[in-house]
């Protein structure tokens, strides 16, 4: 049964409204003032309210902002007088889903209520295509449709049968930890996973970090600190950035791998290591390996199995897939209904060469999301990859677009790509200096200095 909430201060009103509304079908509730009935609001979570514009207490446009605050998919239908249309203008444009005119006509009631109950049974629909969790989107699903994703999928099925040691490389967001997490949930959902990064913390700490210590054993060791490997149980430990591991503790972890034992620091007891041990790195250990920075006997121990995965742009094939479901992820994060990306886009993300990988795409998406208008993500919501305040001549060579003599434009500096905007964002502001410097970000003595650093030179018209 729809609920129905009517905020009046107009007690006839109210009780002649929940007469009518209670026979036609509806649970009504009343309120006569605005604090009750926001209150009444959070309470029964009405599927429509009635609104009297003017009440004693809360402005009416204050209500309806804290009833949309609260439920932006509430609807609202404000009761207005008919010398106001100034304030009736408002509450639409403020979210008001529809008025109606005192003295109230049943009729032009009803029909706001009938408009009011079927949008929000569409939007729900919508909301539940967009949002089903089971079909289309599970929280840890990888996506990969090419052949070398093929083969990553496979070799977690198999390490996920055994607690083998994993090494994953691939270059920045490429999925790396969410990797790790897939074969930890795979193996051992109900033990703890924990992840250690090797370059965040440093050395001395770090080793506590991982062994523990026992009261006393260095200064500030206050009580006793059990380390990741024990906290972890018969779970997971995820060590990213491996590479940075100074070349002390690499020896210690080495052994630590071979006896599958160790002890806290300071302490004499010979804790046991039941935990899978994955590491992952964005460099190429191999290569470090043979510079001397890494040990090439840890090399050997945490490479027992290796997962290389590709950088997007050798898998482009993945680009649409991954923009349907990273757009349904922030969707339901971000309670918005974005449907897809135009095609002119999609051509530019196809082209794009992606250095961050999956968390650029990703970034960008929800970048763009939040300050989309429309449905559809076009490129005014994408001002980083493609902005309209980016001359095109950069855009073309960001984007790796080839020129009009069909010859690869050439990578520039990033002086060059200021020189570039500032010229084109002085074209387009019209000389105003002051203009320039907003659009810019900058002071006006960065901006001149900058004009001079470039040998710029123009007459400034005001500002
Ligand atoms: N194949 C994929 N399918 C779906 N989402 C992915 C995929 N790969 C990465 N992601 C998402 O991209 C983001 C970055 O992934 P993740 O943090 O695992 O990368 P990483 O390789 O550890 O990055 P970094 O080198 O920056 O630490 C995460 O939000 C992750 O869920
Ligand atoms: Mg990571």
């Amino acid at each position: 049964m729809p609920k129905i909430l009517v905020i009046d201060d107009d007690t006839s009103i109210c009780e002649s409204l929940e007469l009518y509304l209670t026979e036609e079908g509806y649970e009504v509730h009343t309120a006569l003032t605005g604090t009750d009935g926001l209150n009444k609001a959070v309470e029964v979570s009405p599927d429509v309210v009635i609104l009297d514009i003017r009440l004693p207490d809360i402005d009416g446009f204050t209500i309806l902002e804290d009833l949309k605050g609260e439920d932006e998919d509430i609807k609202v239908i404000m009761i207005t007088a008919h010398h106001d249309m100034d304030t009736t203008i408002r509450a639409m444009k403020e979210g008001a889903f529809d008025y109606i005119h005192k003295p109230i006509n049943v009729d032009e009631l009803d029909i706001a209520i009938q408009k009011a109950l079927t949008s929000l049974e569409m939007e729900k629909k919508i909301n539940g295509l967009l949002m089903e969790p089971s079909r289309d989107f599970r929280v840890g699903d990888i996506i990969g449709t090419g052949s070398a994703m093929r083969e990553i999928f496979k070799t977690i099925g198999v390490v996920s049968q055994s607690k083998t040691t994993v090494l994953i490389q691939g270059g920045s967001g490429t999925g790396k930890e969410l990797i790790a997490k897939v074969i930890h949930y795979n193996t051992a959902a109900d033990e703890p996973y924990i992840a250690i990064n090797c370059s965040a913390i440093v050395d001395t700490l770090l080793e506590s970090e991982l062994f523990g210590h026992e009261k006393g054993s260095f200064t500030g060791a206050i009580s006793r600190k059990l380390g990741k490997f024990e906290l972890a149980r018969y779970g997971t430990i995820f060590l990213d950035e491996i590479s940075e591991m100074s070349v002390n503790l690499q020896a210690k972890l080495l052994r630590v791998l071979q006896e599958m034992e160790f002890e806290r620091i300071g302490g004499k007891d010979r804790v046991k290591v039941n935990a899978r041990i994955i590491t992952a790195t964005n460099k190429n250990l191999k290569e470090l390996v043979s510079e001397g920075k890494f040990r090439d006997d840890l090399y050997y121990r945490l490479n027992i199995v290796a997962i290389n995965i590709p950088p997007l742009r050798e898998r482009r094939e993945d680009i649409l897939p991954l923009v349907d479901y990273l757009l349904k992820k922030i969707n339901r994060d971000l309670h918005k209904k974005i449907a897809g990306v135009s095609d002119e886009m999609i051509d530019v993300f196809i082209k794009y060469s992606w250095p961050g990988n999956i968390r650029e795409l990703e970034n960008l998406l929800v970048r763009a999301v939040v300050v989309a208008q429309g449905q559809v993500l076009g490129r005014e919501d994408f001002p980083d990859l493609l902005g309209s305040s980016v001359s095109s001549e950069v855009q073309e060579e960001a984007l790796g677009v080839k020129n009009e003599r069909g010859e690869d434009s050439k990578l520039c500096t990033i002086d060059e790509i200021e020189e570039k905007h500032i010229r084109e964002v002085i074209r387009k502001a019209g000389n105003n200096k002051g203009k320039i410097c907003e659009i810019l970000g900058i002071s006006r003595p960065t901006l001149e200095r900058k004009l001079k650093k470039y040998g710029i030179k123009f007459e400034s018209v005001k500002g």
